[in-house]
């Protein structure tokens, strides 16, 4: 399967910006395509007001565009809340969760993001569903086990290589210059393998990203552990330069 590369710009930036990053990386995913380079599959995660700028800016291009969370509910009396079909209409072929920024402070369980889940599949979207231990849970030999029940209490019924993609994200590495070594991160996609094929027949069709520090630095050494079928990137995928340094590492 091709990389999958997600940028994952949280709660950052403002409309023009947001354009004019997608304008550049929808010329250079244009040259890309007439030299024929091989293909990775790039998504881009705005905030939900950026969704619709980016979406229509990106139209034409290769580059999808994805939700950074979505509510368990189809429409209806939510106030404050996104559905995922609303995702849908406005473009969105992804949506991230139960990254751990949303684990943390908005307490949603394994449970929540189960439902979350389902909520993407019943609007044809593909759940990237965030998974990875904290510091502590690391230091108390817990990262595989907590992986492996976040995995199996978050997938959602149906759940496949076609609408499903985990993202193993160790709380400690977001945002912290520090990443697991790459025998640290072959275990833990290894694991989390396993634990996909219990729940369904095509687990080795299911996107295991690595995120969690990625830079253009270290993408070409984690892209190439086995099991690593893409990367999750936060804040490097705010830089044009930096974002489409990783893509092209994983080529
Ligand atoms: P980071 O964030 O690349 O800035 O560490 C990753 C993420 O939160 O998805």
């Amino acid at each position: 399967m091709a990389k999958l590369i997600v940028g994952n710009w949280k709660m950052i930036g403002r409309k023009a910006e947001a354009i004019t990053r997608c304008r550049a990386l929808a010329m250079r995913a244009a040259e890309a395509e007439d030299n024929n380079e091989e293909t990775v599959d790039v998504v881009v995660c705005p905030p939900f007001p950026l969704v619709d700028a980016v979406a229509a800016t990106l139209s034409g291009s290769p580059i999808l565009v994805g939700g950074q969370d979505c509510a368990a509910a189809d429409d209806g009396p939510h106030t404050g809340d996104v559905s995922a079909g609303m995702l849908a209409d406005f473009g969105c072929s992804h949506v991230l969760l139960g990254h751990s920024e949303r684990r943390q402070t908005h307490g949603e369980i394994d449970l929540v993001v189960g439902e979350k889940a389902a909520a993407a599949l019943r609007a044809d979207m593909v759940a990237v569903i965030c998974v990875g231990e904290t510091e502590r849970e690391r230091r108390d030999g817990q990262a595989l086990s907590v992986c492996a029940r976040q995995v199996a209490g978050s997938l959602p019924q149906g759940a496949g290589g076609h609408n499903v993609v985990i993202a193993y994200e160790p709380v400690w590495a977001i945002g912290t210059g520090k990443t697991p070594t790459a025998s640290e991160i072959a275990q833990a996609h290894q694991h989390i393998r396993a634990q996909l094929s219990r729940h369904m027949g095509d687990a080795e069709h299911v996107p295991i990203l690595y995120g969690g520090s990625v830079r253009p630095d270290n993408a070409i050494e984690i892209l190439s552990v086995p099991n690593v079928d893409g990367v999750l990137v936060g804040k490097a995928s705010l830089s044009v330069d930096e974002f489409w340094a990783i893509i092209e590492a994983a080529r």
